[in-house]
Order: structure tokens, then C-alpha cells, then sequence
């Protein structure tokens, strides 16, 4: 992946294709003009209705130096900037197919869609990058292309190479910042993308905390791995338990992002990192669950999110925290029943091995607790299957002791596209987790499961008075044909650094 983004002031450029956004109403009014003057007759029939996200191909009669194909993309009404976001993603997406190196979006209009979606040019900018960036996404660095037929061989474009923001008048300083942004954080994301991606036999405990430490190397802030001794050491005994049946060792990642400026606050970021989930000796069914090399997906949104944060500059101090493992079967691993002692001293009766998540987050939540006291907790995880039944998998849940870190997410979650419904914590769900030899029990039956792993994450936390856990089990790897791009989709990192920015 290596883009150059050039913004231009004029609108004459030389690309492989050129973008041209409509809003509905533009395209009534004006588009027949604007694109006889390119050259292309333009949708005499109507067919192209410039809802948000549709796109049509035209060619040019004549195009000289310039690009030869003319791509409309509809941002319907283009008040939201999900109206820009899904346009962008979609123009990319198609040239991608196309095998086209150079994208042109024509910004001329730019200072319209400002006023239409009440955001800066910059912020637009940026979101259109992103979106470029999200849209141009495959997982392709596992493919060898020995078996591709000859014709394929011979396209040799792959990805984008160059993205033009045409047109932008005056407004070339403010594009070129917000483009900046665009970058950085459609990069990130793609890069947890190939993370969740990765398989179990490509992507080990190890390997995912090495991917931390290639962060923090790109972002300039400071890594640290505990190794299985150091994890011992502390007594980190969920997560230990959980690496039981595993050939491979246990990571515990510290990602410490430190602004240069005045630090607004410390937020701690925890990600669940099993990277693969067998379920242990409380085996899943073997229907579906190739899908569990996407249980790090919390993992993964917590290392882009510090990356880009560090990358945009922001004024907080934060701390991403990474308990990292496989939970497999064997004749050493844990087994339904057992009793273990977590850092925190609480003792856990494992009724199913299965509820491995809550058990490794556990301890993160006790060390990001005791260890920097910080303003707010946050926790992504792809915890329960309950969390998909209850809200489908486009919709994150959200739990929180806070009402105003809720709203806060609520709204962050409007505004990125990355959406989550915020579900009880009342003390009635407690009774559901009693144990009869143990402090808690880490399942509570088959009511409400994403709720009682909720509730049992929150006897971690100590008392701290701003926590939300988000339960990204659906959104993060959604089913075959549940999003546009098949695998991942890096669900948690626009969300948290929306707010994140809130507080900057
Ligand atoms: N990683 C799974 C949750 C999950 C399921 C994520 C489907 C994504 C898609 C988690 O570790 C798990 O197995 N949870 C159990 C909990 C149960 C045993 C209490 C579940 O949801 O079934
Ligand atoms: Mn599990
Ligand atoms: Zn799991």
C-alpha cells in the first residue's frame, strides 16, 4: 500500500478516472451541463439517481491528456458525511476492479458540500481520503497469483496508486490538510483490517504484539511486551489460564502514546486479543469457526486507534493495553469448572472454557486500573455471540457506567458510521454470575449473555468511574456478504477516535 495524495487547484488533470459527486438535486438541475462539457452525455434517461453511494461509469468522446472515463457518484442529499464517506468508498471500490492507478475526484464543488453537510473543507477532505482508502482495501498478501490466468497476470495494477483532489481553488490549503488526516487514519484502519485478516497460523500471540511494536515504530510512541515470565510474575491468572492448552506463549502489549503538548486527559484503550478462539475443551462446532481467527479484531482497533491518534497529534495521553493468546484444546488446557485466581485477587469458576474473552480482559482491566489510574477506560471486544443475536452485525453493543461517556460514544458512533446501542448494567444481572465455590462465574446462562459478560468485565474495573466496554462481536467480522468488502472491517477505530477528538 503506498498512496500519494496530490491536491490540485485546477480542475485539469491527468488520471486513469475522473469523479464527478451529485447531489440529487444537482444532478436534476445541473449535471446535464457540467458533463456535456466534459464530453459525456449525460444520463438522458434518468437511470443514475445520485443516491448516496451509487455509481455510473460514462466514457469521453474525446479526452486528449485527460482522463477518458467520467465516474458519476451520488452523495444524495450530501448532508451527512456518511452521504461522502459511502461515495468514496464506492468510486474506489470500482476502481479497483477496474485495475486503475490514478483516481481523480473532481472538488470543485467542494465549498457546496460544506455548506449542504455543515463541515469544513477539511474535515471533508479527510473523510473522502478515508473513505478512498477504506474502499481501495483487499486482503490479498496471502495470494501468490500462481494459479491467475494470463489476461489477470497482465493487469498490473492492483491497487491505487495516486489519489488527485481536483478543482480545490482556494481551498487547495485546507484539502491538503484534511487529506493529511484522510491518510493517517484510512491507513490505520486498513492495517487493523489485515490483522483481523490474518489467520491463526499467520498471526500468533507474538506476532500481534509485533505488530504493536511496527506501530509504535510508524507512530513514535513507546511499546512494551511482557513476555509469559513477566505475566506469571504479575499474576495475571486469566490470562494465563486461557494460554493453558496453547503451544504458542501468552503477550501482554502496552502501547503508550505521550502528546508532545499539555495531555487533556489519560484514556486507557483494552483490546481483546484471542487470535484464534477454539473455544477450548468447551469446543465450538466446527460450522463457522474459522471465523474466530477474528476474535484480536478489539486487538487489532486498539493499535490502528493509538497509530493514528499519535499520528494526528492528539493532546491525550494513551495507554492501549493488549492481553494476547490462543484459546485452544489439549491435555494442559483449562477445563469447565476449574477455579482460577485473577490479578485482581478475585477468584473465577471457568463453567465454560468457551468464555475466554472476559477471562484475559480481566486482568488487562486490573493492570490498566492499578498501573496509570486513568480519566477513562474503554474496552473493544468481539465477546459474545449474544451481542449479534441482540443487535445484528452492523451494530456494536455498548456498556457503560457513565452517562455522558455513553452519550459521548452514542454520538461518535453516529458521526463515524460506526454504530453502537448502549445496553443495561443493572445490579439484576449479577445474580446470574454468582458461584457456588468461586467469587463469580464466568458465564451466566443463556439470558442475556452479552449483558452478563458486561457485568462480569465490570467487577474488574475497581470501582472506576468511567468505563464503557464495546462489544464489537458483530460489526468486526461480519458474515459473507454482511459489507461490501468481504473480512474485516477495522470497526472501532473511526468510533473511539471519534471520541477521542471530542475530548481534544
Ligand atoms: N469470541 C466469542 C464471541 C463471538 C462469537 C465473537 C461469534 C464473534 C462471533 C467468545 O469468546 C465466545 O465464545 N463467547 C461465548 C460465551 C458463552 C460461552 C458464554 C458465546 O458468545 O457463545
Ligand atoms: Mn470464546
Ligand atoms: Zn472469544
Amino acid at each position: 500500500m503506498n498512496y500519494t495524495v496530490t491536491v490540485k487547484e485546477g480542475g485539469l488533470v491527468k488520471a486513469d478516472i475522473l469523479v464527478q459527486f451529485f447531489t440529487k438535486k444537482e444532478m436534476k438541475r445541473d449535471a446535464a451541463k457540467a458533463l456535456a462539457a466534459l464530453g459525456v452525455v449525460a444520463n438522458p434517461e434518468g437511470d443514475f439517481k445520485a443516491a448516496a453511494g451509487e455509481i455510473a461509469l460514462l466514457y469521453r468522446q474525446a479526452s486528449g491528456d485527460e482522463a477518458s472515463r467520467v465516474l458519476l457518484a451520488g452523495i444524495g442529499e450530501g448532508k451527512e458525511v456518511a452521504d461522502y464517506r459511502k461515495a468514496a468508498e464506492a468510486v474506489a471500490r470500482k476502481a479497483v476492479d477496474l485495475h486503475l492507478g490514478v483516481l481523480a475526484i473532481d472538488c470543485s464543488r467542494i465549498d457546496d458540500w460544506s455548506k449542504h453537510s455543515k463541515h469544513k473543507p477539511e474535515e471533508l477532505a479527510s473523510i473522502l481520503v478515508e473513505g478512498v482508502l477504506y474502499g481501495a482495501y483487499r486482503f490479498d498478501r496471502l495470494k501468490s497469483g500462481k494459479l491467475d490466468k494470463e489476461e489477470k497476470k497482465e493487469q498490473k495494477t492492483k491497487a491505487i496508486e495516486e489519489l488527485v483532489l481536483a478543482g480545490c481553488g482556494n481551498r487547495v490549503d485546507a484539502v491538503e490538510k484534511g487529506a493529511g488526516k484522510g491518510v493517517i487514519v484510512g491507513l490505520c484502519q486498513n492495517r487493523a483490517r489485515d490483522l483481523v485478516n490474518l489467520p491463526g497460523n499467520h498471526l500468533s500471540a507474538e506476532a500481534l504484539a509485533d505488530a504493536a511494536i511496527e506501530a509504535g515504530k510508524r507512530g513514535g510512541f513507546e511499546v512494551t511486551v511482557f513476555d509469559k515470565a513477566k505475566i506469571t510474575e504479575l499474576g495475571m491468572g486469566g490470562l494465563l489460564a486461557v494460554n493453558k492448552g496453547s503451544q504458542q506463549p501468552p503477550t501482554f502489549t502496552i502501547l503508550d502514546y505521550k502528546p508532545k503538548g499539555k495531555t487533556k486527559k489519560t484514556v486507557a484503550l483494552v483490546g481483546k486479543g484471542v487470535t484464534f478462539d477454539s473455544g477450548g475443551i468447551s469446543l465450538k462446532p466446527a460450522q463457522g469457526m474459522e471465523e474466530m481467527k477474528s476474535d484480536m479484531s478489539g486487538a487489532a482497533a486498539v493499535i490502528a486507534t493509538v497509530e493514528a491518534a499519535a499520528g494526528l497529534g492528539l493532546p491525550l495521553r494513551i495507554v492501549g493495553l493488549i492481553p494476547a493468546t490462543d484459546n485452544m484444546p489439549s491435555g494442559s488446557a483449562q477445563m469447565p469448572g476449574d477455579v482460577i485466581t485473577t490479578m485482581s485477587g478475585i477468584t473465577v469458576e471457568v463453567g465454560n472454557t468457551d468464555a475466554e474473552g472476559r477471562l484475559i480482559l480481566a486482568d488487562a482491566l486490573t493492570y490498566a486500573k492499578t498501573e496509570y489510574d486513568p480519566d477513562v477506560i474503554v474496552d473493544l471486544a468481539t465477546l459474545t455471540g449474544a451481542c449479534i443475536v441482540a443487535l445484528g452485525s452492523s451494530v456494536a453493543g455498548l456498556f457503560s457506567n457513565d452517562d455522558d461517556l455513553a452519550e459521548t460514544l452514542f454520538k461518535a458512533g453516529q458521526s463515524s458510521g460506526e454504530k453502537v446501542w448502549r445496553m443495561p448494567l443493572w445490579d439484576e444481572y449479577d445474580e446470574l454470575i454468582k458461584s457456588d465455590v468461586a467469587d463469580v462465574h464466568n458465564t451466566g446462562g443463556r439470558g442475556a449473555g452479552s449483558v452478563t459478560a458486561a457485568k462480569f468485565l465490570q467487577k474488574f474495573i475497581d470501582g472506576h468511574k468511567r468505563w464503557a466496554h464495546i462489544d464489537i462481536a458483530g460489526p468486526a467480522f461480519p458474515a459473507k456478504g454482511g459489507s461490501k468488502t468481504p473480512g474485516a472491517t477495522g470497526f472501532g477505530v473511526r468510533l473511539v477516535l471519534d471520541l477521542l477528538k471530542s475530548w481534544s
